[in-house]
């Protein structure tokens, strides 16, 4: 049966989105961004060049993913790692384009009902930065739409130290660490993504095949889909492919397929 197509969307991103199975949309879509410094110098332009090339690529994705009805999509804008080891001017680059984002974004995202948090040591960045992003959240928090998560200062790896230390001490608040408990709902419930379903796909752009430290534990049986387009020429058309390459995916968990087979049916089959 043909569906009709949100408002709004372009002729590329009708034709895809005209191919979904919409009952089968995922729930929750993460996102790895990368690529912005290999656009800017194919271009011989510096690599700021491309983060800022990249917002429009966020605008596009967050538009669309909020159109079709994703439930919560997570960016991975800012990992500890780039927050330590790359150039300070480019950092410094990075939170001013971020500030600017929250603010010029907050009608669009109200328009569209979306919902704005973050993940990773907000403490730990600016002052200034947390402001900004606190009144962003606050502004979109009666929201009930998508949920946007952006990943800043994240690392899944201090997130899971850091959901350690919260059970440790939710235990001594509660009779001594004698009475932890400790179990995966448990762990769950005490990550930056707590409340949140885990994401069914993760995209990550410009070919690279690597998690990177991000959500590694809520990432345990999500189907992975690498496209090499650069992040800043991703739009929601290329969003919408990952999700149609995603309900082509046969997800097990550990299981047997739909068809009561395993991942290797053929093969045995040749061999019988
Ligand atoms: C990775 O590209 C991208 C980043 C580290 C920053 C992501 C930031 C944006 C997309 C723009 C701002 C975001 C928001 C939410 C407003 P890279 O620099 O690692 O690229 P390379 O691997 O080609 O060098």
């Amino acid at each position: 049966m043909r569906h009709t197509v949100p408002a709004g969307m372009e002729r590329k991103e009708s034709d895809v989105y005209l191919r979904l199975d919409r009952a089968r949309l995922p729930q929750h879509i993460a996102i790895i961004m990368d690529g912005n410094g290999r656009w800017a110098r194919r271009r011989h332009m510096p690599r700021v060049a491309g983060h800022r090339a990249g917002v429009a690529a966020v605008r596009s994705t967050v538009e669309t993913a909020a159109r079709i009805g994703i439930p919560a999509l997570t960016l991975y804008a800012f990992s500890e790692e780039n927050w330590k080891k790359r150039p300070k001017t480019e950092v410094d680059f990075l939170m001013r384009l971020l500030c600017r984002y929250l603010k010029a974004e907050i009608r669009t995202l109200n328009g569209n009902n979306i919902r704005l948090k973050y993940i990773g040591r907000q403490h730990e960045l600016p002052e200034s930065v947390q402001r900004e992003m606190a009144e962003a959240s606050e502004a979109t928090s009666g929201n009930t739409g998508m949920l946007l998560t952006l990943a800043l200062n994240y690392s899944a790896r201090s997130e899971i130290v850091d959901a350690f230390r919260s059970l440790a001490e939710a235990a001594s608040r509660n009779g001594g660490l004698g009475h932890m408990e400790v179990d995966e709902q448990a762990i769950s419930d005490h990550l930056y993504t707590r409340g949140l379903p885990d994401p069914d796909l993760v995209i990550r752009t410009s070919g690279e095949m690597r998690l990177s430290n991000f959500l590694l534990w809520q990432l345990a049986y999500a189907e992975i889909y690498v496209t090499q387009t650069l992040w800043p020429d991703f739009r929601g058309a290329q969003l919408l492919e990952g999700i149609e390459e995603y309900q082509k995916r046969d997800r097990r968990y550990g299981g047997l397929g739909q068809d009561g087979h395993g991942p290797h049916r053929e093969h045995a089959e040749a061999k019988r």
